[in-house]
């Protein structure tokens, strides 16, 4: 198993996506840091994947604040050593008219989504050229390359993400370090069963996502088998970005 005893980690990994990510990685043996700012659900994941003999920590972290960030990998790196792969998923949205959305909510979303993901791998980045290479995926989202109204912070956010990548896979390269990154569309992350025929039938794929097509998107990423692609954004939406709308 490629990921048996690597370090992996997830930020925002104790609810949704990157529970998903993180369970994923638990599965293939790996050791998985579960960094997010939810401590109850956090701390429950971890206690779960411990009881399963699965290699799982909780670490209260704030993706946005550069302290936090470098008190989490310290602790990481003084506990497993390198860091192998980080998957930024930590991200918040608020969608509300430009005339609406505060100074502080625009600068939040961008905090936690943008700069998140460059301070935690400007963090890890380090160990990661020790240990002879690794894997940084960043989860953008397809609101990165089309937008409904009111949507100005979180796009703004992903559509840095994607730049980030690049730029990121250009810096790190030489170390052996790949970065690409991952835009879902729609994935529902609540109860499945309540989602209408309608729902699912909009999609060329005829469903909704799933966590999981994006944690085996990941696993795929990560894997050095396909270190040949860097600097990639990997689009999941079950075509949605690819359906040709006429109205009328
Ligand atoms: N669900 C979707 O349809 C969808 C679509 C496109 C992109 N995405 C992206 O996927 C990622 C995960 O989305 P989700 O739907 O699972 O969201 P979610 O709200 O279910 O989970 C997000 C997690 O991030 C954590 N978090 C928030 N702010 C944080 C911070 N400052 N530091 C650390 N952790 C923090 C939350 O506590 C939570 O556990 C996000 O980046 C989101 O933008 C989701």
């Amino acid at each position: 198993m490629v990921f048996n005893k690597k370090t992996v980690i997830v930020t925002g990994a104790a609810n949704g996506i990157g529970r998903a990510i993180a369970l994923a990685f638990a599965d293939e043996g790996s050791t998985v840091i579960i960094a997010d700012t939810d401590k109850k659900a956090g701390e429950k994941l971890e206690k779960d994947l411990q009881k399963q003999n699965k290699i799982a920590y909780f670490i209260h972290t704030d993706v946005s604040d550069p302290a936090s960030v470098e008190a989490m990998v310290k602790s990481v790196n003084n506990r497993f050593g390198p860091v192998h792969i980080l998957i930024n998923n930590a991200g918040i949205s608020e969608f509300k008219s430009i005339f609406e959305l505060s100074v502080d909510e625009w600068d939040r979303i961008i905090n936690t989504n943008l700069r998140g993901a460059f301070l935690s791998t400007r963090a890890v980045a380090g160990s990661m050229q020790e240990a002879g290479g690794g894997s940084v995926i960043n989860i953008a989202s397809t609101r990165a390359i089309m937008s409904e109204p009111g949507s100005e912070a979180y796009a703004a956010s992903k559509g840095g993400l994607l730049a980030l990548t690049h730029s990121l896979a250009a810096s790190l390269g030489e170390s052996k370090i790949t970065v690409n990154a991952v835009s879902p569309g729609w994935i529902h992350t609540g109860d499945y069963s309540a989602l209408r025929e309608k729902d699912h039938k909009q999609h060329l794929s005829q469903r909704v996502g799933k966590p999981e097509d994006i944690a085996r998107a990941c696993l795929f990423l990560c894997n050095p088998a396909n270190s040949f692609i860097t600097g990639e954004n990997l689009v999941i939406d079950g075509g949605m970005t690819r359906k040709m709308i006429y109205e009328g």
